[in-house]
């Protein structure tokens, strides 16, 4: 296998039972993140994008097809290796920004880490970047929405993860933050490779690559151009 390609789908399918039925959730998925790779993933509603996030991610298995990550095929791997996998590689931002309510900011940004002492700057210098640095010590529920939203931001990238997986991370936000976040997360996931699902085609700037769901299957691929390399404006990918 290309040594820069950590994920890879091959002819992955998720089906879900419906009482007799069987509906596809995600049908016939073949894709690779590579290394540092910015990956968009659009569709309309219900057409498999969190579901396809779940495969690629280890978090639920294919009914059919392989799905591996550095080689190692999910379904071969424990639910104890797996988990480890998403915990020591993986960062992920969900939709509904989910911090624990009796823990701070800076203590929700950290909980994760094995070594909750060495993480604690980091976690300050990341929420510091992200405008959050003078809320590190207060609750969620003081937070606004786009706030907390950053805050499971800096959550995912404190461990320097190989893949940010990202489901619409910027629902909640007006355009404006949704930009901000997702310019935020482009610049701090040093080499890291983003997963980003969205419904907004304007939130797909930084992408290199766009795949384009419908019913489960990929309907378009899009590679945007090869990014200058003198530190100007990233191309926008559009559909
Ligand atoms: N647990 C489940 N049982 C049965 N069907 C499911 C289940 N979860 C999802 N589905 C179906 O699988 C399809 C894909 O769902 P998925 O959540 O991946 O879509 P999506 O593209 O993320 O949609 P949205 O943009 O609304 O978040 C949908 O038809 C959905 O109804
Ligand atoms: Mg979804």
């Amino acid at each position: 296998m290309n040594d820069s390609v950590l994920i890879e789908a091959q002819n992955a399918s998720l089906e879900y039972r419906d009482g007799e039925r069987v509906v596809y959730a995600v049908r016939e998925v073949s894709l690779r993140v590579h290394r540092g790779e910015f990956i968009g993933i659009v569709g309309p509603s219900g057409s498999g994008k969190s579901s396809l996030l779940y495969l690629l991610s280890g978090l639920k298995l294919p009914t059919h097809g392989v799905v591996r990550y550095r080689g190692r095929n999910y379904a071969e791997a424990s639910d104890a290796e797996r988990s480890a996998m998403r915990r020591e590689r993986f960062g992920f931002v969900f939709q509904q920004p989910y911090l624990l309510g009796y823990l701070t900011v800076l203590e929700n940004v950290v909980v994760g880490a094995p070594d909750v002492r060495a993480y604690r700057q980091r976690a300050l210098w990341l929420l510091e970047q992200l405008g959050l640095g003078d809320k590190a010590h207060r609750y969620p529920a003081a937070l606004s929405g786009g706030e907390r939203q950053r805050a499971c931001v800096a959550r995912a990238l404190l461990m320097e993860p190989e893949v940010i997986f990202a489901d619409e991370p910027t629902a909640a936000l007006d355009q404006q933050t949704g930009l901000h976040v997702l310019e935020l997360l482009e610049q701090h996931r040093g080499s890291g490779a983003v997963v980003l699902v969205t419904h907004d085609p304007l939130m797909l700037r930084y992408c290199d690559t766009v795949y384009k769901l419908r019913s489960g299957q990929i309907e378009a691929v899009e590679r945007a151009p090869a990014k200058p390399v003198d530190g100007s404006a990233p191309p926008t990918a559009t559909l």
